[in-house]
């Protein structure tokens, strides 16, 4: 490891089958208004929000409801969940959905006593929080984000054509996580896959800096071979209870901070990514596959000692006889060969990107500073061109 740092995750996990238990060892210890926050309704569909309300109601909770939680959940929601949660006198915000669910009853939190507009303060001066915070907890039903366990919560505004994530400290931090891989059962299998995605995406911004002998990689590299074995098996049998639970416990790990030590990080990617979903709305993980390929083999000469080791110690590739840049490039042929085997979206056209747009995508784009090269906005061009 490298540098100094503090470590705390605050978040309370209740993994497995019975962890909807959890519900009443924590409710006890919150007052009685509880904002209950869902998306567009398959919790009504599959049943987690009867289970939800009764376990809600034998607490003797008052239950407040804020649905129609959208993908991608934009900032007019997010002022209109502020009123709700202040009629309500919120105790409580248990969001019951998917990251976009958990980061928008996270982002309403922080909201409520915010005496600004939290979009100013929050998205776009990136300030840290200075009022009260209402506290969070959060069912998952979606796997992927990682939102369950960290300060993530991101919001898009559509018209200023910016997807913006603020990483916010552990007092924003969901007091406690239920995950059950059984409630991720029902999801489609586009939105499954991209979850998918999007968790291997997280460790590879994170493993994808620095050439250091960092313990993180180590790990890192353990959590991706258990996700491409999981993902295969989950593909072809959605309700493989072992698969489903691994890939749960490895999306919470992939981005609760705990890699991240000694790590510069980079997330060029989810930069990428997040300015093709602000102009199009598209399926986050989705947007983050169509990119990736093209953006890492333009930064494999940069940082080609690291994407040999990925291909050897995650892709199995064999280095004898070929040279550094041949197996770096084997390993993310083998990378694209398994993500369309799992049905990944490969090219942002499919995502409703057309030439046209390009321009204003390379405006919506930020550019990191800690992987392996600083992207110029011409580079940025040319990765949209190849992703198209
Ligand atoms: O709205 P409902 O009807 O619930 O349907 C949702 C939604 O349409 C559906 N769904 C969720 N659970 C389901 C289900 N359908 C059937 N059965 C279930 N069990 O899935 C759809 C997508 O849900 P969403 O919450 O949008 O997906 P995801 O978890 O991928 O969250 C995406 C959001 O999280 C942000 C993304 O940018 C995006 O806004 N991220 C948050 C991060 C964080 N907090 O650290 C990091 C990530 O990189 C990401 O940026
Ligand atoms: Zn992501």
């Amino acid at each position: 490891m490298i540098g100094d740092f503090t470590y705390c995750n605050p978040t309370k996990l209740y993994f497995g089958k019975n962890a909807l238990n959890g519900l009443n060892e924590e409710l006890p210890k919150y007052g009685k208004n509880v904002l209950l926050v869902y998306g567009g309704g398959s919790i009504k569909k599959n049943g987690i929000y009867d289970k939800v309300v009764e376990i809600l109601k034998a607490n003797g909770k008052e239950i407040y409801e804020d649905a129609g939680v959208m993908p991608n959940p934009t900032v007019e929601k997010l002022y209109e969940g502020c009123e709700r949660a202040k009629k309500a006198k919120a105790d409580l915000i248990l969001a019951v959905g998917g990251g976009s669910v958990c980061d928008y009853a996270k982002a309403v939190s922080i909201s409520v006593d915010c005496k600004e507009d939290p979009w100013e303060k929050y998205y776009i001066r990136f300030e840290d929080v200075d009022n009260k915070i209402i506290p969070v907890g959060c069912v998952l039903t979606m796997v992927g984000t990682g939102s369950e366990m960290n300060g993530g919560a991101v919001i898009t505004n559509h018209a200023q054509k910016l997807k913006i994530g603020h990483v916010f400290g552990e007092n924003v931090f969901p007091k406690f996580s239920i995950l059950n891989p059984e409630f991720t059962y029902t999801l489609p299998k586009y939105q499954m896959t991209a979850g998918f995605f999007d968790i291997m995406s997280h460790i590879l911004e994170q493993y994808f800096s620095g050439n250091d002998d960092n313990t993180s990689d180590y790990v890192m590299e353990g959590l991706l071979r258990s996700l491409i074995h999981s993902a295969e098996i989950a593909v072809n049998n959605p309700t493989d209870y072992e698969a489903r639970s691994n890939i749960m416990w490895t999306a919470t790990w992939a981005l609760n901070t705990f890699v991240a030590k000694g790590k510069a990080t980079d997330w060029e990617v989810h930069m990428l990514g997040q300015a093709v979903g602000a102009h199009t709305d598209a399926t986050h993980g989705m947007t983050l596959s169509a990119v990736s390929l093209p953006y890492y083999r333009h930064i494999l000469p940069y940082g080609l000692a690291k994407f040999k080791r990925y291909a050897i110690n995650v892709w199995n590739i064999d280095p004898a006889g070929k040279s550094d840049e041949e197996t770096a490039l084997a390993g993310l042929d083998a990378m694209e060969k398994w993500m369309r085997k799992i049905g990944l979206v490969m090219n942002i056209s499919e995502l409703g990107v057309t030439e046209e747009m390009i321009d204003g995508i390379v405006k919506s784009t930020l550019i990191m500073q800690g992987g392996y090269k600083v992207l110029t906005s011409e580079e940025v061009r040319d990765i949209l061109k190849a992703s198209l």
